[in-house]
């Protein structure tokens, strides 16, 4: 559940966002579409607590963003447009990283992880 309210944010002058009202219902897919300049990226970062609006507000799952950042990021599932690694990582690393960001249970963790290697043939890579 996503439940954005009254949204809004200024660049200086420049207003990307004037009261934004949108509400996400658990099982809905939603897509933001506009063209360039529209605001996507700046309802994006707001909506993941990157940036802080200068009015209104965002809940995930009844967390506000910005008064309980930790509860409501850790309900958050986010893929960049550009995929970011930590280079020093090996792959099996990166994931045991993100399950305890998380809080996943290791085993559990474990177990995902290698099915999800094998359904994208990844383990040879891994090595
Ligand atoms: N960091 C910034 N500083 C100043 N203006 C910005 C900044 N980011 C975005 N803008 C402006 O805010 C408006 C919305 O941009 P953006 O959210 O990136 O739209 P979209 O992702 O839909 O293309 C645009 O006019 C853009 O030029
Ligand atoms: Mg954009």
């Amino acid at each position: 559940m996503i439940e954005i309210e009254n949204l809004t944010m200024n660049y200086g002058d420049l207003r990307a966002l004037d009261g934004l009202n949108l509400t996400i219902r658990p099982g809905e897919l939603f897509a933001f579409l506009g063209p360039n300049g529209a605001g996507k990226t700046t309802a994006m970062k707001l909506l993941t607590g990157l940036m802080k609006p200068d009015a209104g507000r965002v809940r995930l799952c009844g967390h506000d963003i910005q008064q309980e950042p930790l509860l409501a990021k850790a309900l958050l599932g986010y893929v960049p447009d550009v995929a970011v690694f930590y280079e020093k990582l090996m792959p099996v690393e990166f994931m045991e990283f993100i399950a305890e960001l998380f809080e996943m249970d290791r085993d559990q963790a474990a177990a995902q992880t290698n099915a999800l290697f094998t359904k994208f043939a990844l383990h040879e890579h891994t090595r």
